[in-house]
């Protein structure tokens, strides 16, 4: 076989799942929470008041519009190809099926960073949360036990714990994951509705609006670049099409409804929290919490760190849960060593990978200081948001009858519209951003060439 052949074989279309051997128990509720546990996070939680503060101002509003674009036009392609050629591995199982091998490892690594990233980044900003309100409560953890050794402590012990608990969970089985899941999000939510409903009532743009763009539209695009990784996570759902009941119907379903909720609740409570108190002021670890304790509201303002505490929890959830699929759909491939990708008979979950992606996460969490590359997270996901709007309009020409239970609107208008957004927002990003994205993509290509190639199943069939 010529090599451009053997790079761009492709996987079989099966939106039927023959070889599942997961357990098939979601319902499409299920999916809409699993998306919504692993969007509302440290993006509105943490990261809304740095930007307000330091690069967009109140008109931060317009950097969440211009991210939810992205995702909104990101959101319709995957909606299309988890509903017609479904399988594990989300934005990976897309491109083996329409783009061939390479770009399926391309996307499948980038997709490994990001979600790794994710799950340790905000499991980090948890133990921030976690710290915080202990010391509120008079049982300071002792410093070296909550920082990393690079930032002169010994371990951040709280985003170890939290990862550990995860794991646990996941291992048990995803049922129960989802019904945790379930809660915790009910727990986020009550805490932003209580934040709008006080905040609602010292609303008062005329004071705190002006200036409005004090950064200019250049602020407000660097915010948007920023602020996308608050959007980041609706994605995940498409990695639970193994454990779907129905996946062709609920993932289009999971992935659009858990993305327009989200994207309503940011629009609001960047709104109100920048018309309640200066912009100036909202440079802080913890904004809407600090806000209410601003205007007085102690009880407002433990709900919330409460709330926020749960929602970091269930990103680290789905997140954690997300990697491990993926990793599995890698390994089923030959891609990466098949030894992993064993399901245990009786709880019917991954357990080899979970335990391997939650001691490596766990590793990064508790010992690096990784927050600081949190954009890196934003460029992996973006580059497979790029391919997958690449893949709906390729797909549409090469395979024009294959079956589409759900059509993205007005292709391919809205995929090239995804496709532009999408690199514009990582032209956006920083440059250590890129140059970590660099490292990483070159270590994939070394990792495909020396042993995915050789050994993946599609490599063995050909032989
Ligand atoms: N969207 C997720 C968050 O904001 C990653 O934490």
């Amino acid at each position: 076989m010529s090599l451009t052949k053997m790079l761009f074989r492709t996987k079989p279309i099966s939106p039927s799942l023959k070889d599942v051997n997961l357990k098939r128990c979601l319902t499409g509720f299920d999916l809409a929470m699993l998306g919504v546990g692993a969007i509302i996070g440290a993006g509105i939680f943490v990261l809304t008041g740095v930007v307000a503060a330091t690069q967009a101002g109140p008109a931060i509003i317009f950097s969440y519009v211009v991210a939810g674009c992205a995702c909104a036009f990101s959101a319709f392609a995957y909606a299309e190809l988890a509903s017609s050629i479904g399988g594990c591995g989300s934005a990976y199982g897309y491109s083996f099926a329409g783009l061939g091998e390479l770009i399926a490892w391309i996307i499948g690594w980038d997709l490994l960073l990001e979600y790794s990233l994710v799950a340790s980044t905000v499991a980090i900003g948890w133990s921030g949360y976690v710290n915080n309100a202990l010391t509120a409560m008079g049982l300071p953890l002792p410093e070296s036990l909550t920082v990393n050794p690079f930032e002169g402590g010994i371990v951040d012990l709280p985003a170890v714990l939290i990862v550990a608990f995860i794991s646990i969970l996941l291992i048990i089985g995803v049922k129960e994951s989802v019904k945790v899941n379930r809660i915790l999000v009910f727990v986020k939510l009550t805490a932003i509705a209580i934040f709008i409903g006080i905040a609602i009532f010292h609303f008062n743009p005329a004071q705190n609006w002006r200036p409005f763009l004090p950064f200019g539209w250049e602020g407000v695009m660097g915010g948007a670049a920023i602020m996308f990784f608050a959007y980041i996570g609706f994605d995940a759902v498409s990695t639970a099409a193994e454990e779907a009941v129905n996946p062709q119907r609920d993932l289009p379903k999971g992935i659009i409804y858990s993305l327009v909720i989200c994207t309503l609740l940011y629009m609001v409570v960047a709104g109100l929290l920048t018309g309640i108190m200066p912009y100036t002021q909202l440079n802080v670890s913890s904004p809407i919490a600090y806000s209410l304790l601003t205007l007085g509201y102690k009880f407002g303002g433990a709900v919330v760190s409460i709330g926020a505490i749960f929602g970091l929890t269930t990103v680290v959830l789905v997140f954690c849960y997300g990697l491990t699929r993926i990793f599995l759909a890698m390994s089923r491939d030959g891609l990466l060593p098949p030894v992993l990708a064993q399901v245990n008979k009786k709880r019917q979950t991954p357990v080899r990978i979970i335990v391997f992606s939650g001691v490596v996460i766990a590793i990064i969490a508790g010992f690096t200081p990784i927050n600081e590359v949190a954009s890196l997270a934003n460029i992996g996901t973006l580059a497979a948001f790029t391919v997958v709007c690449l893949g709906v309009i390729i797909l549409r020409y090469t395979k024009p009858d294959m079956p589409r239970p759900f059509k993205t609107p007005f292709s391919p208008l809205i995929p090239i519209l995804g496709v532009l957004f999408c690199l514009y927002l990582m032209s956006n990003l920083s440059a250590l951003a890129w140059q970590a994205f660099a490292i990483w993509t070159i270590v994939g290509l070394i990792i495909y060439f020396s042993y995915g190639r050789h050994n993946s199943i599609l490599a063995k069939k050909n032989t």
